[in-house]
């Protein structure tokens, strides 16, 4: 952290659009290196950090808030018509700015199922779901966009505040086996640390516009739950067969359990050199627990 704080401008000024889990966790990460950090949201905030835009409504920034901005990051999903709702408000402000750099964050969802297969940034995105599709096309906008983006695809996130500790704590949790089913993730930490480590690499933004984040580990649900359940020190229930479970579940969910796939990190941990904090569930849902303990005790 300190060779990057080292090297990061502590003048630059960083637009997060869509101040969410992830958005408001960067925002947070990047602040501690001295960086200036605004987030977006909806609906009013009290946070002094934090600006309303709503594509939806057409609730755009004013001016003031992109005052002297150097970098955006985009953690808004597509809109409803399937294309980028930064984009489509925001584009020409965007464009009159003197931006080093775009960040767009992504979804691993793009490359469709791989029936279990590795899949990295060399493969052609084949997507699957509706959404995907609209995915990628709000990546081209992206990259049509004359911005110097750069896109982060990402699998399934978590941290803290937002795990399957929170799902079993809320009864919302499914104990569901399919047979060679695995998923891939990503702790929240992670996707800011490697964000950040990549703006201190000006090549990697030169060579490298589409890049993976995820962990060395793609696994099964259920080892993912019963490592909570044993953290917890509390009984799983009994897993159920995907095909036993499928029709009580949401649309959505189904849709999970449709593709699979192990994404690579390759091009992040071996070519470029990151090294993740959580490289796997485990250490990642260690730190989660500590964190409910740690709230617990306040
Ligand atoms: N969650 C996952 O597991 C996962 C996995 C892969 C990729 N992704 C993608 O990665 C990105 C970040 O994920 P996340 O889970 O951190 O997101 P998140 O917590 O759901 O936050 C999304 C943010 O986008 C804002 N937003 C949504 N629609 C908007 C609109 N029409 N106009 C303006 N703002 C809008 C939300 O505003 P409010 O704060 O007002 O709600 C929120 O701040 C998203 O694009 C997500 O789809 C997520």
């Amino acid at each position: 952290m300190t060779n990057i704080a080292s090297s990061l401008k502590n003048k630059s000024k960083f637009l997060i659009l869509g101040g969410g889990f992830s958005g408001s966790f960067f925002a947070k990460t990047i602040r501690k290196l001295g960086c200036i950090a605004l987030t977006s949201s909806r609906s009013e905030k009290k946070d002094p950090n934090s600006f309303v835009f709503n594509s939806e409504n057409n609730s755009i920034p004013s001016e003031r808030i992109f005052d002297g901005v150097t970098h955006i990051l985009s953690c808004i999903p597509p809109g409803k018509n399937g294309s980028d709702p930064v984009l489509g408000s925001l584009k020409s402000k965007l464009k009159s700015l003197s931006l080093e750099w775009v960040g767009y964050l992504s979804t691993t969802g793009v490359y469709g199922n791989t029936k279990g297969d590795w899949v990295s940034e060399m493969n052609q995105p084949q997507p699957f779901q509706n959404r995907s599709h609209k995915r990628l096309n709000c990546e081209k906008e992206w990259i049509e966009s004359g911005l110097p983006v750069q896109i982060f695809r990402l699998p399934g996130i978590y941290g803290p505040g937002r795990s399957t500790f929170e799902a079993i704590r809320n009864q919302k949790i499914r104990v569901i086996s399919k047979k060679n089913q695995v998923f891939s993730r990503i702790h929240v930490a992670d996707i800011a640390n490697a964000i950040i480590y990549l703006l201190q690499n000006k090549d990697s933004l030169k060579y490298h516009q589409i890049i993976n984040i995820a962990d060395d580990e793609p696994c099964s649900q259920v080892e993912v739950i019963q490592y909570c359940y044993d953290l917890l020190g509390l009984k799983m229930p009994k897993p159920i067969l995907f095909e036993d479970a499928k029709n009580e579940l949401s649309p959505i969910a189904q849709s999970f359990w449709m593709e699979n796939r192990r994404v690579s990190n390759k091009l992040l941990c071996e070519t470029l050199g990151y090294k993740l904090i959580y490289k796997n569930y485990k250490v990642g849902l260690n730190n989660c627990f500590l964190n409910i303990e740690i709230n617990k005790n306040k």
